[in-house]
């Protein structure tokens, strides 16, 4: 197998640990099911999240390629731009986000730290934004004109390079559940971008760790994921060669968690925030972990996940992206009986 490169950022191992008041509350209700957690929030401090496993691949080929900018999107609340552009601070390269939208009066949250750690940012309205060739052709001229080489990162980091962030993860998960003698019938995951749950399915795969992954989708649908995941494996494959049956590697998104949009939870997301954060402290966001964590615990109320012993849910990080919705989480009922 070919070896990508990397860049070692992320404070590796996370823990794995179960959630023993929550599963002593989903008992309460009749369900038997066991929820362990990988704390993929605790990666780092401000990089912390999925994002920076995944951009120790993007940023290994970036410094393999001699890159000194790196270039990415997403939108204004973006926790992959705003790891991107810490861990270019951290390495001493420059970065540049092209993040969604308008400029908004007030800077809260990932884009606070985007400022604070010194990134360049380009706000880009809808249809603006999507014309990512034109725009990074000059971005690429005009660094190049200063001397610098710039690296495109595509969103989320999602592609063949970044998802190796998640193939390693699957080998850590191996290890954990061999240290616990653990055997899962679940790893749940938000998917996004398609990177984690891409990388996931391959490293479960390729290291037999014998279990099923599934992704609740937080935008877009399961048709969408299903295309984007099956191009990122047939591109994976062609780049490092690797030989993999598509058979051995099907892909279940579950959708119907997204709620009014991207980036906009119902009152229930709320509520399952408000419950864990009580039960656990520990914080989910409502853009991701929130969501999917809901879709989770609806989806074992309803049967999907029936007859289940232990299910693994990767908390991805987020939290940034709490608080700019202070308002919205304290709307809701933030009372947990
Ligand atoms: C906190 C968090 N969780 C989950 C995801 C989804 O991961 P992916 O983009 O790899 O699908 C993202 C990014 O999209 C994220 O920022």
């Amino acid at each position: 197998m070919i070896q990508p490169p990397r860049k070692h950022l992320a404070r590796l191992p996370t823990p794995l640990e179960p959630l023993d008041r929550l599963s002593a509350d989903l008992q309460e209700h009749g369900i038997e099911t066991r929820i362990w957690i990988k704390r993929d929030d605790l990666t780092d401090t401000i990089a912390s999240g999925n994002k920076i496993r995944k951009l120790e691949f993007s940023i290994g080929q970036a410094l393999a390629e001699e890159a000194n900018v790196l270039v990415t999107w997403g939108g204004v609340q973006s926790n992959h731009c705003r790891a991107t552009a810490q861990l270019a601070a951290r390495l001493g390269l420059k970065s540049h986000l092209i993040l969604r939208g308008n400029e908004p009066d007030e800077y809260d949250g990932n884009l606070l730290i985007d400022r604070l750690v010194g990134a360049n940012v380009t706000f880009a309205p809808l249809p603006e934004y999507q014309q990512m060739d034109d725009t990074y052709a000059e971005l690429q001229t005009r660094y190049a004109n200063q001397g610098l080489r710039t690296y495109r990162i595509p969103v989320g980091a999602s592609d063949e390079i970044g998802l190796w962030g998640y193939i390693a993860c699957a080998e850590e998960l191996k290890s954990d559940f061999e240290s616990l003698e653990l055997k899962p019938d679940a790893i749940v995951s938000a998917t996004g971008s398609g990177g984690t749950l891409a990388g996931l399915i391959l490293g479960n795969h390729l290291y037999k760790v014998d279990t099923t992954i599934y992704a609740f989708n937080v935008c877009d649908d399961e048709a969408y994921f299903l295309k984007k995941i099956s191009e990122d494996f047939t591109a994976w494959r062609s780049r490092y060669d690797i030989e993999v049956n598509s058979a051995d590697i099907p892909i279940n998104v579950i959708e119907g968690y997204v709620g009014p949009g991207y980036g906009s939870a119902n009152p229930e997301v709320f509520d399952t925030i408000h419950r864990v954060a009580r039960l656990e402290g520990i914080v989910l966001d409502p853009v991701y972990t929130g969501k999917a964590f809901h879709g989770m615990l609806t989806e074992l109320d309803q049967g999907r996940f029936q007859g289940m012993k232990d299910i693994v849910f990767v908390h991805t990080g987020g939290m940034l992206g709490l608080f700019p919705q202070k308002h919205e989480l304290f709307a809701t009922s933030d009372q947990v009986s």
